[in-house]
């Protein structure tokens, strides 16, 4: 009897132990998949704060970066606001800096085709601000009906025309505008790309 008992005890506690482990375990198993999600969803999360163009302070601001960005191609503020009744023009901030700023050129009866262009101040690059817009640009394009994205690039604007060659765009025309002296590459995305985007 005696050994019975003990026997059973054993086994309640070889059962408790096990019980422990696989609850151990669980909760171990629990915490990494916890992690995992929060650490995707942290990493999609986005520092910038992004304003449609509307009203004066956007305008104002949308001008700034464009006009330092491209200072061969100014526009005044009513161009920036005759624009922004067209296109899609946005204003991106960290916290309450200004950083940078894009255009979107929906398609038009006439071409299926939308203009995507990012722009970020010089202080601010390389810290991937410039594809989070891009990539914004590119999906406010595809909601508009875009069958194909272009985006234009000065000629001495290496980095600019790197990054959109990494993502995947392609030179379809190089020309100079009346007045000026630095060449506009235009290129457009490969359509595996732009499909890769979906
Ligand atoms: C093109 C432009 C928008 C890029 O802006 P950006 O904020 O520097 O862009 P990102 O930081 O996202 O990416 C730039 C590079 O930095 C790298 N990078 C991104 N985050 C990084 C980080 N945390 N640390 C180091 N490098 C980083 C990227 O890999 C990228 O390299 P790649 O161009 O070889 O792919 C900017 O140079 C610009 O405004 N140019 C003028 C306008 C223009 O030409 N626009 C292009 C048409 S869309």
């Amino acid at each position: 009897m005696r050994r019975q008992a003990a026997t059973r005890r054993t086994a309640l506690t070889v059962c408790t132990i096990a019980d422990i482990a696989a609850g151990l375990l669980g909760l171990w198993i629990l915490c990494l998949l916890t992690r995992t999600v929060t650490c995707r969803f942290a990493g999609r999360m986005s520092r910038l704060r992004i304003e449609k163009v509307d009203g004066d302070a956007t305008v104002h601001d949308w001008q700034h970066v464009h006009n330092l960005v491209i200072p061969t191609h100014y526009r005044s503020l009513d161009e920036v606001r005759e624009r922004s009744g067209h296109n899609v023009l946005e204003v991106a901030y960290l916290d309450d800096t200004l950083i940078g700023c894009t255009t979107v050129r929906p398609p038009t009866g006439e071409t299926p085709v939308a203009t995507v262009i990012a722009r970020v101040l010089p202080d601010h690059r390389g810290q991937g601000f410039g594809a989070e817009l891009y990539e914004r640009g590119l999906a406010q394009a595809r909601e508009l009906g875009a069958e194909a994205i272009e985006t234009v690039v000065l000629a001495s604007n290496r980095d600019g025309l790197r990054f959109a060659q990494r993502r995947g765009f392609a030179v379809i025309d190089e020309y100079v505008l009346p007045g000026e002296t630095i060449p506009w590459v235009e290129l457009r995305l490969a359509a595996d790309a732009l499909s890769a985007a979906d």
